[in-house]
């Protein structure tokens, strides 16, 4: 690791605007060095006053945290909640009933707003709906649904009776969907009839029959399906059921399942470096806790923000900054079915101006792609459009470069909005690294400091943490709220991945490569330094592609790597030894339409290959490893320098290289 170069001498900095910093939930420096040092001066006093101040307790907690079975720690393990309550209820009864929880605005641009009272009406209908076909506290529902409000509200639905949610993308395939729903053990599957994006229908209720095939997932025993579009979709008899009428017989309110704070809220599942998905485990409180605070503190959310995070539910970051942060601090927020490039690409801007958006949080990927886009037609240019509602932007999911940054920061944020590049991952819950805003100074391409209360630092392989200006591993000292809790299933997994002996068992790894800045001490994340991708701020295991390449019945052998990419930030890239002799010109490219079909088949489309390399061999050291390194080097384009001297043929090398 120690290869990493330190940060460019010149540092950038860009201050807050004076008028952001007066109104600011952490305003200036000093604040927000007295929170960290509050935290470092009683850690779970600190988090005790929070969870306290955040959080509806039913029954309140006594105990704030507990390690005696480290690395599964446990917060506020005595106490008693419900998060659709926290959500729900508590904004009834702070006086937000009539206030806009959603806008929703469709794929066509057809708008519904939905006020809390009304939230809270659907949301305990369902609720009452799922106790009525017997799924209560503990059960898995797997939820497949397009972005839409009743996805929303079966989040909260789950939350209310104590189930376990576990969202599985809409744009994830059959089989994978099949994986995810027996590996939950899940007891019914709530879904719509299709989704819509970018004006067309795709189906969803199919692919859920198809993942439902016997010999497997004989557990499910209910279908519950949302009516989007009105497509004719086959109903199994005693099965499914419509949503509208499962929810049409049921009463508008509905008493929460209290459950302890370490109940589990839900399963999400993330690739890692192995073939087989993770299936991360947050629990209730420490859970809530976090996306309520980060709402206030990253966000510096007020009661007339009308906050807009353009993430699918399917993701973490629409568990956190959609169906639970914004509800928790009884926001308004946006929530939009359809694609940033339809019908132009200037949707999201147009978006911002008609929904008065204060607060815009999205991914460089989305934001590389519409500067593209702007490029080649100056309609679409956020300057043509009124963002003047804007104070804060927001950045996730994957490393944004100093150009794009400047870019969102002048043409989005017309010079004064702060952007808060925020570092976290599905395991971590919400925020660990970002700039607060009315804090502190923000340097484009770093996401800054770690929240108050987050205890990151950089190490070396074996755990001892390393000076300023060197890069090493990113880890987090303490455990904190709303980490993850558990691989479901795998415990033993979660200790391996996360608090590897290596490191000292303590520290939790994150699985990222990080540098400081020798004189601000803010990070720059380099990088997974595993063999996870980050394709459009979407996490994918090379090895999981690795293994659904040599499934064809084709292929002998594959390797996946990475190679940077200007859009999508990073793209994939296969190598793929055939059973047959190496396919040239036209042929290679029938075969490898053939082989990025059946990936998009067997996992999802977002799991395409860019691009596919054919050899007769891959390049092996003489024990037989792929020599990964080597790989990536040739996806990119580069010279090698490498040794070969291990190489069992370097005459593959060639081919590797010219093969396209
Ligand atoms: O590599 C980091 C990258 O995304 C990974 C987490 O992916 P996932 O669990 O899917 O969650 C994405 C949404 C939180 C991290 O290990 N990543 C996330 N945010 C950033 C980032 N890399 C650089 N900068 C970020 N702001």
């Amino acid at each position: 690791m120690s290869d990493i170069a330190p940060l460019q001498q010149e540092i950038e900095l860009i201050h807050p605007p004076a008028q952001f910093v007066d109104q600011a939930n952490i305003a200036g420096m000093a604040a927000y060095r007295a929170h960290c040092a509050a935290a470092e001066a009683d850690y779970e006093g600190f988090w005790a006053r929070h969870a306290r101040d955040c959080i509806s307790w039913h029954r309140p907690f006594t105990r704030t945290l507990n390690e005696d079975h480290a690395p599964f720690y446990r917060w506020f393990e005595d106490g008693q909640l419900n998060v659709s309550y926290n959500c729900l209820d508590r904004n009834l009864q702070l006086g937000n009933a009539d206030k806009t929880a959603i806008v929703f605005e469709a794929d066509d641009g057809l708008v519904t707003r939905i006020t809390y009272a009304q939230l809270h009406a659907k949301v305990c209908q369902l609720a009452n709906g799922l106790r009525a076909m017997g799924v209560g506290k503990g059960d898995r529902v797997v939820i497949y649904m397009p972005m839409s409000i009743e996805g929303i509200v079966a989040m909260q639905a789950c939350a209310r009776v104590g189930a376990v949610h576990s969202v599985v993308f809409a744009g994830f395939s059959a089989k994978s969907l099949r994986e995810r729903i027996i590996d939950a053990g899940a007891v019914a599957v709530i879904t719509a009839d299709e989704q819509v994006r970018g004006g067309k229908s795709l189906p969803l209720k199919s692919i859920v029959d198809e993942a439902l095939a016997p010999g497997g997932c004989e557990m499910v025993r209910h279908v519950v399906v949302h009516r989007r579009t009105g497509a004719s979709v086959p109903l199994v008899a005693g099965r499914d059921l419509w949503l509208d009428a499962l929810m049409a017989a049921q009463p508008a309110t509905c008493e929460p399942e209290w459950v302890g704070a370490e109940h589990p809220l839900f399963i999400l599942y993330t690739s890692g470096s192995t073939g087989k998905p993770k299936g991360v485990q947050h629990a209730s409180a420490g859970y809530l806790l976090w996306a309520a605070l980060t709402m206030k503190w990253t966000f510096d959310i007020k009661p007339d923000d009308i906050f807009w995070c353009t993430a699918d539910i399917g993701w973490v970051t629409g568990h956190t900054y959609i169906a639970y942060g914004p509800l928790a601090v009884g926001a308004t927020q946006i929530v939009f079915e359809g694609v940033p490039t339809y019908p132009n690409a200037g949707r999201f801007w147009d978006m911002v101006g008609k929904h008065r958006a204060t607060i815009f949080y999205t991914a460089p990927t989305a934001i590389r792609s519409l500067i593209k886009a702007s490029d080649k037609d100056p309609a679409v240019h956020p300057g043509r459009y009124d963002l003047s509602s804007l104070r804060l932007l927001g950045s996730v999911g994957e490393p944004i470069d100093p150009d794009s940054w400047r870019w969102y920061h002048r043409n989005v944020g017309n010079g004064n909005c702060p952007i808060v590049d925020t570092f976290w991952q599905t395991e971590t819950g919400g925020h660990m690294i970002s700039p607060m805003p009315g804090a502190m100074p923000l340097q484009p391409g770093s996401c800054a400091l770690p929240l108050p209360g987050i205890m990151a630092a950089v190490v070396d392989e074996t755990g001892k943490e390393l000076p300023h200006g060197q890069g090493g591993i990113l880890v987090i000292k303490r455990p904190w709220p709303s980490m993850i809790r558990t691989v479901w299933g795998d415990a033993d997994r979660f200790w391996r991945s996360y608090f590897p002996a290596e490191l000292g068992g303590n520290l939790y790894l994150a699985g990222d490569g990080a540098v400081r800045n020798d004189e601000t001490g803010y990070f720059t994340i380099t990088g997974r330094i595993d063999d996870v991708l980050n394709v459009s701020g979407h996490r994918m295991g090379t090895m999981e592609i690795e293994s659904v390449l040599a499934a064809h019945c084709d292929v002998a052998e594959a390797a996946v790597v990475g190679k940077p990419d200007d859009t999508t930030g990073e793209a994939v890239c296969a190598f793929v030894v055939l059973k047959r002799t190496r396919p040239q010109g036209e042929e290679a490219a029938q075969v490898a339409t053939a082989l990025r079909e059946w990936v998009a088949r067997e996992i999802s489309p977002i799991a395409k290959p860019k691009e596919i390399r054919f050899a007769d061999n891959l390049p092996k050291t003489r024990s037989g490893k792929v020599m990964r390194r080597l790989l990536r080097g040739i996806a990119k384009g580069e010279q090698i320098t490498q040794d070969l001297s291990t190489l069992e043929d370097p005459a593959i090398l060639a081919q590797l290289r010219d093969a396209q």
